[in-house]
Order: C-alpha cells, then sequence, then structure tokens
C-alpha cells in the first residue's frame, strides 16, 4: 500500500477560457492533514472536486488512495468521505435517523451512535434536522460523510459561515479524524484555521501553489530575518537570511562608536505577513 493518499501532478482545468487550476502539484500522505489555503476563486473547490471524481479535469495525473478518481468504482467511492451541500434532505427526520439510514448503505459502517457523538450533535440527536443550526446541519453533513468509515476525507471550507464556538467544534471534530487515523484534505481561506489543523499546507493563488510545507515553517524558506533596533529616535531595519553576521558587524560597529542598539530585535515575517504578501493581488501590493 503506498503511503501516499493522494497524488496529483501537473493538474490543469479550464472552464472555457478561464484556466481555473494551472498546473497543480501536490502529494498527502495517509494520516497526514493537508490543507488548501487561498482566498476565493483560488482553484481549491475546482481541485477538489476533482480529487472527489465529481469534475473532470483537462490535464495532469491525479491519484485518489491509488485510483484515479474520473475512473467511477463504488468501492473506492466508499473509501471516501465526501461532504455532500445539505441538498432537500427530509426536514422532518432525526439526526439518529439520518445517520442509521445512511449507515444500512455501506457494509462497514461506524457506529451511528459514535458518529454522531463524533460531530458533537449528541445532545441533538432526536431533534428533526429541520430545526438544526446551519452550524448543527453542516456537522450532521459530516457525520454522513464519516458514516461509511472512510479513509480519507474532503472537507472543503469546513466552517465557513460558523461563529467561533462553532469553528472550535468543527477543529476539534478534524483533530478526532486525524487522532483515529484518517487522511483529511480540507480547503480553507482561514490563515489561522490551516495553521490550528494542518500538517501541511500549500497556499493556493490563481491556480498555482505558491507555497508548500508545515505551517510554522511555510514563511520561512523565503522570507528573511529582519534586525530593527533605533538609532537617533529613528527606526532602522535590514532584511538579512544571515543574522548571526549582520548582528555581529552592527553591534561591533555600534561598540566601536560607543553606542547601544537601542531596541534590538530579531524577527521572522509571520505566517500572516507571508500570507497575505503571497496572495496579495498584483495591483495591491
Ligand atoms: N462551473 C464553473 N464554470 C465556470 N467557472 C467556474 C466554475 N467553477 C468555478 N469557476 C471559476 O474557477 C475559478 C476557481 O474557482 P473555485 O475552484 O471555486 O475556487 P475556490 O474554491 O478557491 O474559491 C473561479 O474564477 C471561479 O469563478
Ligand atoms: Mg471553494
Amino acid at each position: 500500500m503506498s503511503e501516499l493518499a493522494i497524488e496529483v501532478s501537473n493538474l490543469h482545468k479550464s472552464y472555457g477560457s478561464l484556466e481555473a487550476v494551472r498546473g497543480v502539484s501536490f502529494d498527502v500522505r495517509r494520516g497526514e492533514v493537508f490543507g488548501l489555503l487561498g482566498p476565493n476563486g483560488a482553484g481549491k473547490t475546482t481541485t477538489v472536486e476533482i480529487l472527489e471524481g465529481y469534475r473532470r479535469r483537462s490535464a495532469g495525473e491525479v491519484w485518489v488512495l491509488g485510483h484515479d478518481p474520473e475512473v467511477r468504482d463504488r468501492g473506492q467511492q466508499q473509501r471516501v468521505g465526501i461532504v455532500l451541500q445539505s441538498c432537500g434532505f427530509y426536514p422532518r427526520v432525526t439526526v439518529r435517523e439520518a445517520v442509521e439510514h445512511f449507515a444500512k448503505a455501506y457494509p462497514r459502517a461506524r457506529d451511528p451512535a459514535g458518529t454522531i457523538a463524533l460531530v458533537g450533535l449528541e445532545e441533538k440527536a432526536e431533534a428533526r434536522t429541520k430545526d438544526l443550526s446551519g452550524g448543527q446541519r453542516r456537522r450532521l453533513d459530516l457525520a454522513l460523510a464519516l458514516i461509511g468509515d472512510p479513509e480519507l476525507v474532503f472537507l472543503d471550507e469546513p466552517t465557513t459561515g460558523f461563529d467561533p464556538a462553532a469553528r472550535r467544534t468543527a477543529w476539534g471534530v478534524v483533530r478526532r479524524l486525524k487522532d483515529l487515523g484518517k487522511t483529511v484534505l480540507l480547503t480553507t481561506h482561514y490563515l489561522d484555521e490551516a495553521q490550528a489543523l494542518a500538517d501541511r499546507v500549500a497556499i493556493v493563488k490563481d491556480g498555482r501553489i505558491v507555497a508548500e510545507g508545515p505551517p510554522d515553517q511555510l514563511g520561512h524558506g523565503r522570507s528573511r530575518y529582519r534586525v530593527a533596533y533605533f538609532s537617533n529616535g529613528r527606526r532602522v531595519e535590514h532584511q538579512t537570511d544571515d543574522p548571526t553576521e549582520l548582528l555581529h558587524r552592527l553591534t561591533r560597529d555600534a561598540l566601536a562608536r560607543g553606542e547601544r542598539l537601542d531596541g534590538l530585535e530579531v524577527t521572522r515575517p509571520t505566517l500572516e505577513e507571508v500570507y497575505l504578501h503571497l496572495t496579495a493581488d498584483a495591483d495591491s501590493v
């Protein structure tokens, strides 16, 4: 069994003359939470829907659990959990009835009550789906995606529109999926969400990956250290790849002049600064 759950290589997708995905390549390891992070229109949903088998690609190679998702395969579909957008579900059934109903469709379904608990809906198990809040309905959608006990779960913008408490609950669910050994591909336009959940992140902009790596290292490869201090009341800032050498030179010269470098600090750009820089529109840089 390959240790890669997803392999995407040079993926392209055009809608008419619009090239929404322009040569995207990435791998997701088994058991990993991988985040596609980028602004609206970056091509995240298009990429995910191709991996789910809902859209045909224009070019490139895609492997999901060792299969080409364009080739329909029922066994394969049961290994993948897809969160459907709540579409006209019978409004009068309860959460428990909905989950139990879906469980019957799978040979190795998870326990319905345990799955309801997994998404934090125990207290709503007997509520009718029409009486759920938006966030609770999204959690029900997630329970329905998980009931077949998939190995791989796709979550497209799982918390968009959630209030802070609902976001925290959803984050907890993703962490529990990881603890269960599931592979998760999530998309988000929230930097903090990618940072909190993803083992690795690819930043997508205009159909291309502009940076990739563990969230806490993403900025480092491309961002330089900043060394700042005050001189005669004015802030002086240098950028460098080698702060050891620069600090040595600055402090040596200052000491030779009998000065001190007030407020001396060495920092790196935060991931937020890197993200905003990478995803900024050309005309707003
Ligand atoms: N079915 C479609 N037909 C035409 N254009 C589309 C379609 N779906 C998405 N697009 C366009 O493709 C680009 C990428 O969209 P999408 O993949 O939804 O991005 P994201 O999920 O990152 O917001 C956008 O410019 C969007 O308007
Ligand atoms: Mg989208």
